[in-house]
């Protein structure tokens, strides 16, 4: 893999040339060498639903959420932007619109098969990831039967082709797991979870993507909903006050997505696959929050019951009783779950760099493809 990114710079140097000269010349003018962007398809939860859940299921999630950026409800659990926001703004295109969405949707930069609470198992439930895969499938299939109607600004043949796929989920499998199972039966359960990411990445190649950004679970054991409500032992915490036994669970997960994606390039030879380690960028932020310029980064911003979490399973964010902090942006954690936009700035920043990608990638890789 690492040829391909040799071969790509290789293919770039005489405008990287040109790029300089210009550079040198007119130091502004030059923001992004991406001029023609992917196409984005994002499966996924919470972490990455931009009103999925909120057009699927009716229900928007009501203030605080949306306060910090969009001032009203966004279909986000957030105060402001998520990752998956920022990594289109990096883009120069618009937000993701969800797939569902009936009222004046604008799909040319893509669709949005995220919704929250997702899961990949148990199968054929709305909206576990194989129900996501279908959705694309059959807007694959019908986006050029509408465009042979003279229905405008559909998704081209060329840019399913040339698109990228997003996968974000697994979190939800293992939260929902440990709410029943002890930790050692949760670990036997990963197999089959990423056994369903693997068909879902082979699926959406099998219908032409080659372009794959993967990104892994992040630190289910440093959330503060995990941390005010598991049953806990003192030896289950680490240095750094997260739940040991939670975060082993995820590194396992990953480790099995790790060397999943890895079967798969040499599978698909065609194929770009790119994993991310989320659960790196995540757990560097809660572990030096201070040096990010972050506070208590275990409380949530908006919740219940003060320090140390600020988390009550009955008197969640949003939920009559709830209290919520001044200032976002001192936090990590919004709800005890999910994050703040401060903290989601941070994560995509160091996505968008090639460290934390395997093999080292850009994500801006994908432009001009
Ligand atoms: C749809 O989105 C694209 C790209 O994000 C934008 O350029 C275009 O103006 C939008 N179309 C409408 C009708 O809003
Ligand atoms: C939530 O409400 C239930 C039922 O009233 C109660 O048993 C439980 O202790 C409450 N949980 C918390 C964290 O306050």
């Amino acid at each position: 893999m690492v040829v391909i990114v040799n071969d790509r710079d290789v293919a770039l140097f005489p405008f990287l040339t040109f790029l300089v000269i210009v550079c040198l010349n007119f130091p502004s003018s030059v923001h992004s060498r991406c001029s023609k962007n992917p196409v984005i398809f994002n499966f996924g939860d919470s972490n990455s639903d931009t009103g999925g859940f909120t057009v699927g299921l009716g229900l928007s999630f009501g203030p605080p959420n949306g306060r910090t950026f969009f001032h009203q409800s966004s279909g986000r659990l957030c105060d402001g932007r998520l990752i998956i926001d920022f990594l289109c703004e990096s883009l120069n295109t618009g937000y993701l619109t969800p797939y569902l969405e009936s009222l004046g949707p604008n799909f040319t930069n893509g669709a949005n098969f995220a919704v929250s609470g997702s899961t990949t198992l148990p199968k054929y439930v709305p909206f576990t990831l194989d129900v996501q895969v279908s959705q694309f499938l059959r807007f694959r299939t019908r986006s050029p039967q509408l465009t042979l109607k003279g229905y405008k600004d559909l998704i081209s043949e060329e840019n399913f082709k040339n698109g990228l796929y997003i996968f974000d989920i697994g979190q939800n499998d293992l939260a929902g797991s440990f709410t029943y199972l002890p930790c050692a039966q949760v670990i036997e359960k990963i197999p089959s979870f990423i056994t369903e990411i693997k068909y879902a990445i082979w699926n959406t190649h099998q219908h032409g993507g080659k372009n794959f950004w993967v990104h892994n679970t992040g630190p289910l054991g440093c959330l503060p909903q995990k941390l005010a409500t598991a049953a806990q032992n003192a030896s289950d915490f680490d240095e750094h006050g997260c739940i040991k036994s939670f975060n082993d669970a995820a590194k396992i997960f990953n480790e099995q997505l790790r060397v999943m994606c890895e079967e798969l390039r040499s599978q698909m030879k065609d194929a770009t696959i790119v994993y991310v380690d989320i659960f790196a960028i995540k757990y560097d932020l809660i572990s030096n929050s201070a040096k990010y310029g972050f506070e208590s980064p275990l409380t949530a911003c908006c919740g219940y019951g003060g320090l140390p979490y600020n988390y009550n399973a009955n008197i969640t964010c949003g939920v009559n009783g709830y209290n919520v902090c001044k200032e976002g942006s001192q936090y990590i954690s919004w709800d005890g779950v999910h994050y703040t936009e401060a903290a989601n700035s941070v994560f995509a920043s160091k996505i968008l760099s090639n460290y934390y990608s395997t093999p080292p990638t850009k994500f801006d890789y994908f432009c001009n493809r």
